[in-house]
């Protein structure tokens, strides 16, 4: 196999795309968990993570790759925070369950750790030089907050505003605040295919018209657009006449058109796509090269428009996608592939997707 590195040219009118190997190569997936994955913003959850009647709560950080205890809390002063569920003494799970005691101890030999994670004391460690100190103390984890959802990374080369702040800029018109989880609207998927072809196919509307045809039918092929952010990227799809769409206030880009639905990308693995009805969150979750989960998570400020317009049927459309990408990963498997090359028009997304990849690999 070639060397752990591959170049994607900065001009897409001469660039091909990454090696096959990438997809297939197990050496690849644990680069990529390396240099990708751990050092990136990740959804976590949201607010049900930790209700409010409880202080602490564990998660993992993507589970089957990184597989990374976190633990969060909330302090006395309302404040969340997460920290490494780890305890400093001997490696021991901290918390196991929700828990709603304002203090922590580990199970195992009975340390104890306020919740802003300060190690306050270890039974039989009364005599102990410099103890506890700050090496003691629970490893205080990145944490981000955006909306009620909550985003952890191990450690993030980017400021969790920095990385959201696209967002920030151009969906504070919408009434996110308003946005309320519907159950019944969540659901994991599993797909036999590498993590990247799953983002990849997100990040074009150029298969829309062959895939999905129903999608077809709500959206105007001809203005889907793509606009390129510096931690992902956003598509935009018009409404075709007669479909629920949003119509944005004065002061937006899109003020005076019929949107159907804005997907916003946020690298590595976070997808938000927005309808005119709230929220529908993807997150990505790498179990092996070829092997991924998608946990679909959905929040509703105007649930009436739920199964109109461009998220009609949003369970068909993820269906179609899986088939598409697990047809994609057994292409990548042939001794006959060679990179291909991308569409100027219809895969800036794919593109600038694979530029931040070789950017995080190579850092
Ligand atoms: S591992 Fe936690 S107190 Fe020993
Ligand atoms: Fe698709």
């Amino acid at each position: 196999m070639e060397d752990l590195r591959f170049e994607v040219e900065p001009n897409i009118q001469r660039a091909s795309t990454p090696p096959a190997s990438l997809y297939t190569d197990e050496r690849w997936f644990e680069a990529v968990q390396q240099r990708v994955l751990s050092r990136a913003w990740h959804w976590i959850g949201d607010a049900e993570l930790l209700p409010p009647s409880f202080h602490a709560a564990p998660t993992t950080l993507l589970p089957g790759s990184l597989q990374e205890p976190l633990l969060l809390t909330r302090g006395e002063d309302g404040r969340l925070a997460a920290f490494s569920n780890v305890c400093t003494h001997r490696g021991a799970i901290l918390c196991e369950a929700p828990s709603s005691s304002r203090g922590l101890r580990c199970p195992y030999h009975g340390r104890k750790f306020r919740l802003d994670g300060t190690c306050v004391g270890s039974p039989e460690f009364e005599t102990l030089a410099d103890f506890p100190s700050s090496r003691d103390h629970l490893r205080s984890v990145p944490l981000g907050v955006w909306t009620g959802q909550l985003f952890a990374g191990i450690s993030p080369r980017e400021p969790f505003g920095a990385w959201m702040g696209s967002v920030l800029e151009r969906f504070a018109w919408l009434p996110l605040d308003r946005a309320r989880p519907i159950a019944e609207r969540s659901r994991d998927f599993e797909v036999r295919a590498n993590w990247a072809l799953y983002c990849e196919n997100y990040l074009e509307g150029l298969h829309v018209p062959f895939v999905h045809p129903g999608l077809a039918q709500a959206i105007e092929y001809a203005s889907y657009s793509t606009e390129l952010w510096p931690f992902g990227s956003l598509q935009i799809a018009r409404a075709q006449p007669g479909e629920d769409a949003f119509e944005p206030p004065p002061g937006v880009p899109e003020a005076g058109q019929r949107i159907a639905g804005y997907y916003v990308f946020l690298f590595p693995t976070t997808m938000l796509n927005l309808y005119p009805w709230g929220i529908s969150l993807n997150a990505v979750q790498p179990l092996g090269v070829d092997r991924t989960r998608i946990l679909f998570r959905s929040y509703a400020w105007d649930a009436a428009r739920l199964d109109a317009g461009a998220s009609r049927d949003l369970d068909s459309v993820e269906l179609e996608d899986e088939r598409v990408v697990e047809s994609v990963q057994v292409g990548m498997r042939s001794r006959l592939r060679a990179p291909g090359r991308y569409s100027p028009t219809r895969e800036t997304g794919v593109h600038h997707f694979h530029r931040l990849l070789q950017a995080s690999l190579t850092a």
